[in-house]
């Protein structure tokens, strides 16, 4: 059973700096409610209510959304407006969160490994709080059976135009099992479109298995011997890959990437325009500006 799931969220959010200097990127709204809220949101609808987000100093507001405000919360039903009230309740109700601070290396492996050794021996996936998806079935509930399918590693995969290989984990697919599944023997870290070894990208979701925090484990060891380079989750995967099965899921929905300026921009516009109690009004606005 994967019961737990690991958010990263210490990472800078170099790539929409000034934006990002004092807000999270995990704190950008995505219709009108932050990424993070959404990934969160997703995990609880997955099944998945333990949930460890691995923070910095520099990202207390994602702590402070999350926590409980009972003077608010009060003030808000003094002022007769209980239906706020209850939404903020429910911020701080909705999962158990524990918040752990990043610390080792550079590179999105280090967060993995710090939760890990929180969490034990046990399976628990991890989610990067900057994608956001629209689909029938929660992504994480997808990874989730696929997991419990396999009882292996999965990676949540989508198609990708070739050209974009070189922001993403491409993964080298052994073969195709049907309904979406694919057996996975590699993964290639933002290779060159020409080197890409498919056309599939790993979006951000993954079940990690005690077996691929072993690798974790080992690569921090060698840095700690040799301090150059980062640990990353997608290195622990292809070495994992070499000796044990290892799955990819290709998630069934719409997947909005919101990393970069122009990718957050159009998630927005999307989230804005799928919401009944915006899209219409919005539409017209969109209209009437040509
Ligand atoms: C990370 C992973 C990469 C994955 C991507 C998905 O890269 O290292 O394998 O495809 O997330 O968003 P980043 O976006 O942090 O550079």
């Amino acid at each position: 059973m994967v019961r737990k799931a690991v958010i990263p969220v210490a990472g800078l959010g170099t790539r929409l700096l000034p934006l990002t200097k004092a807000l999270p990127k995990e704190m950008l709204p995505i219709g009108d409610k932050p990424v993070i809220e959404h990934t969160i949101r997703e995990l609880v609808d997955s099944g998945i209510d333990e949930i460890t987000i691995v923070t910095s100093a520099r990202k207390d507001l994602v702590q402070r959304h999350f926590a409980p405000d009972a003077d608010l919360e009060e003030q808000l039903r003094t002022a007769g407006k209980g239906d706020l009230a209850d939404a903020v309740a429910e911020l701080s109700s909705m999962a158990h969160i524990t918040y752990l601070y990043q610390r080792g290396p550079y590179g999105n492996g280090t967060p993995v490994l710090n939760a890990a050794r929180v969490i034990g021996d046990e399976p628990f996936m991890v989610l990067w709080a900057d994608d956001v998806f629209v689909a029938e079935v929660p992504r994480a509930k997808q990874l989730k059976s696929a997991y419990e399918a396999t009882k292996a590693p999965v990676l949540a995969l989508m198609p990708m135009a070739v050209e974009d290989a070189s922001r993403y984990g491409v993964p080298v697919v052994e073969e195709d099992l049907g309904g979406g599944r694919l057996r996975i023997s590699g993964l290639v870290e933002k290779p060159a479109p020409e080197q890409a070894p498919s056309r599939y990208a790993a979006i951000g979701g993954y079940v990690v298995t005690p077996g691929v925090v072993e690798e974790l484990e080992a690569a921090t060891r060698r840095w700690h011997e040799n301090p150059e380079g980062e640990i990353y989750l997608t290195d622990a995967l292809h070495r994992h890959a070499a000796q044990h099965p290892v799955y990819g899921q290709v998630i069934d929905g719409t997947w909005w990437d919101t990393g970069s300026p122009l990718n957050y921009l159009k998630a927005q516009f999307a989230a804005a325009l799928a919401d009944p109690a915006y899209g219409p009004e919005l539409r017209r606005l969109a209209r009437e500006s040509g």
